[in-house]
This record gives C-alpha cells, sequence and structure tokens, in this order.
C-alpha cells in the first residue's frame, strides 16, 4: 500500500496534482481519492472538484457552508444566479479563509457596457462580501440593452440587443484586472470563432472556458483545441441532464427526455469496479480529461457523494465513456436570447428555427 501511495505521490507531482489521500480498497483495487488542482495561464491554481450555486437561493448559504467544511474549495456563482449574498454568507459561515478558497463569478449581459463593467464587479464584490474575486467570466457572448432589467424584452417579448460587443466587454474586463479586484478573466458559452475573434483583438487570453461538457456532450475536438490555447475549461452542468430546469424551459429541445446519463448501464458497471456510483465516475471521467467540474447540489449526502469523485480512472473506462457521446446539448437559449450561441460546435441540431419556449 505505501508503496502505491509512493507512486501516486509521484504520479500526482507530475501532473500538479495534490492528494486528499482518503484510500479505500475496494476487491483488489485500492481507490485513491485525490484533490487534484490545475495552474492557470495566469499560474493561479484552480480546483477540479467545484461547487455550483445555480438555483434553490434558500439553501445556498448552508450548503456552500457545508460544501467548504467538508474540503469543496472551488465556489461557481454568477449575478444573474441572484444568489451571490447567500455564497457570501455561506463562506463567512464555514470559517474557512477567504484565500484558501478560489470563487468566481459572472458577468451578466446587460453589464457589457465598458462603462458598466467595474460597477457591476463592485456589485458582486459587495454582496459576496470579498475584497476581490479569483475569476470572472462573460456569462454569455450576447449583449442585452444597457440598465437594470437583466432581461430587457420588447413588448412581443423579444430580448432587446445592447450596443456594445463582447470585445469591448472584454478589453474592460482586463482594465478591472488591474485594480486588484479580480484575479483572472475568462468567458463561458463562447463558441470556437467567438474566442477566436478575442485572440485576435485583446490582449488576454481567457483564463477559462465554462461550458458545457459530459459524456452526452464531450466536444473531443473543441476541448482540445482550448488545450492547445492554454484556456482551462470548467464542465457546466457536468452530470449531463440531471437539472430539470432545461427540460422545463424548453432549452434541451426534443432531446430532454434521452435516458439520464447517469442511468447508463456502462456507468454503473465501471463505478462497480472502484467502489463508486455512476455520479462519481462522470465527475472523475471529466476531472481525468483535464477539467474541472462543478455539479450542483443542495443535498447533503449528494455534496459528500460529490466530493468523494476525484479518482483515477483506468483507460479502458475512459475509453467506455467515450462511447457515450451523443452530441446532445441540454442548454441552449439561443432563441430566447436572439443569438446564435455555439454556431460552429458540436450539439446545435433542432435549435436553427422556432422557439424554444
Ligand atoms: N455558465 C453557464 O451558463 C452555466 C449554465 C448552467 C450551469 N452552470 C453552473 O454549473 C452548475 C451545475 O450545473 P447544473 O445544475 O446545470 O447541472 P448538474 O450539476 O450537472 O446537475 C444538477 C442536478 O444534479 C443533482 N445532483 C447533484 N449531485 C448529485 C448526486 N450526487 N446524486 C444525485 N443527484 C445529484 C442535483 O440535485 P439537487 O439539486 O436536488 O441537489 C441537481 O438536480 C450550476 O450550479 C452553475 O454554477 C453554469
Amino acid at each position: 500500500m505505501a508503496s502505491f501511495v509512493a507512486t501516486q505521490r509521484a504520479r500526482a507531482a507530475a501532473f500538479g496534482k495534490s492528494f486528499r489521500l482518503t484510500q479505500t480498497m475496494f476487491g483488489a483495487r485500492s481507490v485513491t481519492t485525490r484533490a487534484t488542482s490545475y495552474t492557470l495561464n495566469t499560474g493561479a491554481k484552480i480546483p477540479a472538484l467545484g461547487f455550483g450555486t445555480f438555483q434553490d437561493p434558500d439553501s445556498q448559504e448552508d450548503t456552500v457552508s457545508l460544501a467548504l467544511r467538508k474540503g469543496m474549495r472551488l465556489i461557481d456563482t454568477a449575478r444573474v444566479y441572484n444568489v451571490e449574498e447567500q455564497v457570501g454568507k455561506g463562506i463567512k459561515k464555514s470559517g474557512i479563509p477567504r484565500e484558501e478558497i478560489f470563487l468566481g463569478t459572472k458577468l451578466w449581459c446587460n453589464d457589457y457596457h465598458p462603462d458598466d463593467v467595474e460597477r457591476a464587479v463592485d456589485d458582486s464584490l459587495r454582496d459576496l462580501d470579498t475584497p476581490y474575486v479569483d475569476l470572472v467570466l462573460m456569462h454569455y457572448p450576447c449583449t442585452f440593452k444597457r440598465g437594470p432589467d437583466r432581461f430587457p424584452r420588447d413588448a412581443e417579448g423579444r430580448m432587446i440587443a445592447g450596443k456594445t460587443d463582447f470585445v469591448q466587454t472584454w478589453k474592460s474586463m482586463e482594465e478591472v484586472v488591474k485594480t486588484g479586484k479580480v484575479k483572472a478573466i475568462g468567458v463561458s458559452n463562447f463558441s470556437k470563432g467567438e474566442i477566436e475573434t478575442l485572440l485576435q483583438k485583446t490582449s488576454t487570453v481567457p483564463a477559462v472556458h465554462q461550458m458545457e461538457v459530459h459524456p452526452y456532450l464531450q466536444q473531443k475536438t473543441f476541448n482540445e483545441w482550448l488545450k492547445s490555447q492554454g484556456i482551462h475549461v470548467v464542465q457546466f452542468s457536468p452530470l449531463g441532464n440531471m437539472n430539470d430546469f432545461y427540460r422545463q424551459t424548453g432549452w434541451s429541445k426534443e432531446i430532454a427526455h434521452m435516458m439520464r446519463v447517469i442511468d447508463q448501464p456502462i456507468l454503473k458497471e465501471i463505478g462497480e469496479k472502484y467502489g463508486k456510483s455512476p455520479v462519481q465516475v462522470v465527475l472523475a471521467w471529466g476531472i481525468n480529461s483535464g477539467r474541472s467540474v462543478i455539479p450542483k447540489s443542495v443535498v447533503d449526502w449528494q455534496i459528500e457523494q460529490n466530493l468523494e469523485a476525484d479518482f483515477e480512472l483506468q483507460p479502458e473506462d475512459m475509453a467506455q465513456i467515450a462511447t457515450l457521446d451523443a452530441q446532445a446539448r441540454f442548454n441552449d437559449p439561443s432563441l430566447d436570447y436572439e443569438w446564435r450561441l455555439y454556431s460552429d460546435l458540436e450539439g446545435i441540431d433542432g435549435t436553427m428555427s422556432g422557439r424554444t419556449h
């Protein structure tokens, strides 16, 4: 056992990983629960395993606190989730020092005008009750009309676009980094072409792209390209079609009722080899692919289970999971936001015409 740990430590050191070092023997196999982290293009470390905070605002203070006390060190939130105050309180309640936590939030589309960006960051910092955040993402590439209304619509209910483009917004975000209020900037829900535009027209390579990735939407080529550019991927909806929100809004179209990713028999079989659940296998697949994952849960036992999801999967198991790719994108608000999102990426069939909801 000791030599196994030593080998794993050496291997982890080579990949910049660290261990939480919980070890369980499962059958003939010893499963080590790790605490992997990656180095961003800024030099900062980001944990592999994180915590999403979209929805359930009344539970977020307690669940953020619980997750941190149990060992989670990456918290993902967003202005538009309306939970920043609760997240801030949860961080305080946990007693974990702020500097031990990687905290990221997102700028919403009504605050993309260059004169609004720093004020919007200040609003987030005030509600999160913190002097800085580790990461601010541009939530989507599309811009909505400036002003307090987060979803500005015309008389017919159609979203009113803003006049700013994402390149201008990005340049303002670059300025906010200089103030020290934001340690790194990144994007979310961008296409490859939109990221290329940023690379051509600005001087900061995004530190992170947060996007939908799970076994049904693996985006292998895009992920490889992002890696080649030094852009770290954070997988949102890492469990696939678990969150009912995307079915209710119609954002997941006719694929909404596919079998849940975590009910795939292959995942159960793989899990049995390691003494892990299909949920843990799905999260481990993301981490073993070099990405961070940010599952959301407000249920104590689920949070605890998710925390035990960083373990090494054997290459043959990674290969099995690769066969589940269905190019199935569940979170696509293109029609509502009046912006063809993900235009050069996989999984947009069926959303080219007609309203999603
Ligand atoms: N950048 C973006 O545009 C964007 C878009 C979507 C999401 N996100 C971020 O990504 C996070 C996660 O995304 P998501 O909520 O769409 O999907 P998800 O985390 O893949 O799925 C969440 C669902 O899975 C359930 N769940 C979590 N852990 C479980 C476990 N161990 N066993 C069984 N069920 C479990 C949760 O249940 P309970 O809720 O009942 O606990 C919830 O219904 C969000 O909270 C947000 O921070 C970002």
